[in-house]
């Protein structure tokens, strides 16, 4: 039987990591095989594992790409549940090529990253991965500005650069709903 693909996406601060966390806890306790994977970029509060805002973590392996990634998952083929990958914008869109062989492996493979940049504009990896998902899940934040739980979008408070990767946290980005980033960046003003 094929695996299943999930994907959790939203803004930052939405509890993608978190729900990812709850998840892998899941196959922790039912003792199931798994490995969990971020990309070698995001060493924003650990090396080593993937962490939520709240400080809740588990034990991952960075990878600089989907090829280290896919040499790693067939070291461990045959004996795996899942597969699971915090910070899926920050991976090429080959990873696409890579998590169908893992489904298709009968493996279920657990996504989780931002459907959009600061800039309001979708990041294709996410994109496209939502695209052959047998599961999206959308999440929101709290919108920092406003206070209501409607933020969909990332909002840069720092000087905006060309790159749509930069690395960080609260001294970079928060959590806004459309009404408030409309209003903070000026742009889709009528
Ligand atoms: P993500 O991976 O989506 O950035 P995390 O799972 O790491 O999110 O963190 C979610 C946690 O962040 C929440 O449980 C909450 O404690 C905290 N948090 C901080 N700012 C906000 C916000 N604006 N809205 C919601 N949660 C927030
Ligand atoms: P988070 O969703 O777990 O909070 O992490 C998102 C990471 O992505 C964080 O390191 C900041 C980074 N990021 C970008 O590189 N570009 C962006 O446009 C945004 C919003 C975040
Ligand atoms: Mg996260
Ligand atoms: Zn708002």
């Amino acid at each position: 039987m094929t695996g299943k693909l999930t994907v959790i996406v939203g803004p930052m601060y939405s509890g993608k990591t978190s729900e990812l966390l709850s998840l892998i806890e899941i196959y922790t306790l039912g003792k199931k095989n798994y490995l969990v994977f971020k990309p070698a970029i995001d060493v924003r509060y650990s090396e080593e594992h993937i962490v939520s805002h709240t400080g809740l973590k588990a034990p991952a392996i960075r990878v600089s790409d989907s090829i280290e990634l896919f040499e790693i998952f067939k070291e461990k083929q045959g004996s795996l549940d899942a597969v699971f990958i915090d910070e899926i914008h920050f991976f090429e869109a080959d990873i696409i090529q890579v998590i169908e062989k893992i489904i298709y492996s009968g493996v279920n493979v657990f996504c989780v990253g931002l459907d959009m940049s600061y800039k309001h504009r979708p990041f294709i990896t996410t994109a496209q991965i939502m695209g052959i998902a047998d599961e999206v899940i959308k999440k929101k934040a709290v919108c920092h500005i406003c206070g209501e739980y409607k933020a969909v979008v990332s909002y840069r408070k720092v000087e905006e650069t060309d790159s749509e990767i930069d690395v960080g946290g609260m001294e970079k980005y928060i959590a806004v709903c459309r009404d408030c980033y409309s209003k903070l960046t000026g742009k889709f003003k009528q």
